[in-house]
């Protein structure tokens, strides 16, 4: 805010030529006329100006007789999202800031209000356009091509796996390998609660039935002993599930090894849900390496993006061959058209394969960049009534999302709270993912807590939780601000 409001000041005494001279001299393009109490009478622009010459005044003339207007103004406790949108809305750019008694107290121009700070935002290279200009150069604009196959060659290399199938999301993606291991109606399916729904949609897509999981504390991702549990309890009932899918939460693995143990105790499949997960480890291979097949999203606001789409990846070649025919409407290799099964047109463009190939030659960059904002985070909160996701020591997190909760011992600030103090400082946050066995969509579907006694933690981390803006593009100046709202709003 620029608080020079004295030298924006004029009187009805004052003349048209001291205002102009006034405006002429000062940085802004708006003047305060004041009346003899200090209070704000109205604004002067130079057209109110010119206009009053016009009406037959002169440069002697004082501004006595201006016409009088009512000025749109701001409190000091007005947010930066409020005068924005009084701004838009009145089509100006400048609110004098008044005190109680309508005296101006500051300026604010447009220009000091920051842009909003967004949650994850893609963030493209220098690399992109080279692949993408290659298929406008040989016109290979239609689905498959050189950089779709350059792509999940690049991919399956980076994650250590042996083949990999590129597609159009990450849904995309669990939907083919629930579809590969021959899920159908009347299976069940166990997935991590905590996620996002294209997690779990694709179980519905086959006419399946979600059995939810839910996390644990260290990793907020699948609780070992919940699975456990469950696949106990389904073996016991004689109705094991066809697959697990374990979701790897904000740039952070599962908890694999325990996981793994109790699915191959019942020789269960997993399908790791690697979506949120690009470039994080979990001792010593890549996460959505783990299991039977893995999936990764490139939407827009992943680590890595191809403006959307998706990858399956699998040490086993024919699931992945399999994938690549379930997703070209399964076309048999005949010459004219044939079709023996039902499918799918899943497959991604060369197009946007070619971003991808750009994109990956920057993952670890934006694996830096993240958990650098992250380690900014815990120093900046450190002392505050909070708790930043923690990070086991089993491997690397990638940090795709910073998130926290908030100590309800300490605070009486819920979530919501918070949020919208962000909001209005246009800062963007984000609930933790409701969790899906909350979701009315789900109402009805099993769910095995962490806790014996039925203590669920998910459900506590979706009352307690928020992510923050997190994206590789977030400056340490954008990051102080959201820091200073936070401890300003937790200590008051
Ligand atoms: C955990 C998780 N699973 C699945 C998906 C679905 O990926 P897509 O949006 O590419 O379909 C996403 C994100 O979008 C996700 O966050």
């Amino acid at each position: 805010m620029n608080n020079q409001v004295s030298e924006l000041i004029v009187h009805g005494e004052s003349t048209v030529r001291a205002a102009m001279e006034l405006l002429d001299h000062s940085g802004e393009r708006i003047l305060l006329l004041l009346d003899n109490e200090g209070r704000l009478l109205r604004t002067l622009t130079d057209g109110d100006i010119r206009r009053y010459l016009l009406s037959g005044r002169t440069l002697d003339d004082t501004l006595e007789d201006i016409p009088a207007q009512t000025a749109v103004t701001m409190t000091p406790s007005t947010t930066p999202q409020q005068a924005l949108a009084l701004m838009n809305a009145r089509g100006i750019d400048h609110l004098p800031v008044l005190d109680e008694l309508g005296r101006p107290v500051g300026l604010l121009a447009r220009c000091d209000i920051h842009a909003p700070i967004l949650l994850s935002i893609p963030h493209m290279s220098e690399h992109e356009r080279e692949y993408v200009e290659q298929a406008f150069a040989t016109n290979w604009i239609a689905p498959l091509g050189p950089n779709v196959d350059a792509f999940e060659a690049e991919l399956a290399e980076y994650v250590g796996v042996g083949h990999a199938a590129a597609l159009s999301s990450g849904t995309a993606a669990i939907h083919l390998a629930l579809h590969i291991l021959g899920v159908g109606r009347g299976d069940t399916v166990f997935c991590s609660s905590l996620t996002f729904i294209g997690s779990s949609n694709p179980i519905l897509y086959l006419g399946a039935e979600p059995v939810f999981i839910d996390s644990e504390p260290n990793t907020w991702n699948m609780s070992p002993v919940a699975l456990a549990r469950a696949l106990d309890a389904a073996a016991r009932k004689g109705r094991l599930p066809k697959a697990v899918i374990v979701v790897n939460l904000y740039g952070q693995s599962a908890d694999m090894h325990p996981i793994q143990d109790a699915c191959d105790r019942y020789g269960v499949p997993i399908v790791e849900d690697a979506a949120e997960s690009l470039g994080a480890t979990y001792r010593g291979k890549a996460s959505g390496t783990l299991g039977a097949m893995g999936i990764y999203s490139f939407n827009g606001n992943k680590i890595i993006t191809t403006s959307g789409g998706g990858m399956l990846v699998s040490d086993n070649p024919d699931y992945i061959q399999r994938a690549k025919f379930l997703a070209t409407q399964g076309r048999e290799p005949a010459p004219h058209y044939e079709h023996k099964e039902m499918a799918y047109n899943y497959r991604m463009s060369n197009v946007l394969a070619g971003i991808g190939r750009g994109q990956l030659r920057v993952l670890e960059d934006r694996v830096a960049a993240r958990r650098a904002v992250y380690a900014r985070y815990v120093e900046g909160l450190a002392g505050l009534p909070v708790s930043m996701m923690p990070e086991p020591g089993f491997g690397r997190a990638t940090h795709w999302l910073s998130a926290l909760t908030l100590d309800r011992s300490d605070t009486s600030l819920c979530p919501s709270d918070l949020l919208r103090t962000l909001s209005s400082e246009l800062i963007e946050g984000r609930p933790i993912w409701k969790p899906m066995h909350l979701q009315p969509l789900f109402a009805g579907c099993e769910y095995y807590a962490h806790g014996a006694d039925g203590t669920s933690i998910s459900e506590r981390l979706f009352a307690e939780g928020i992510c923050l803006p997190s994206g590789s593009t977030l400056t340490e100046k954008e990051q102080e601000h959201i820091i200073k709202v936070i401890r300003t709003a937790l200590a008051t």
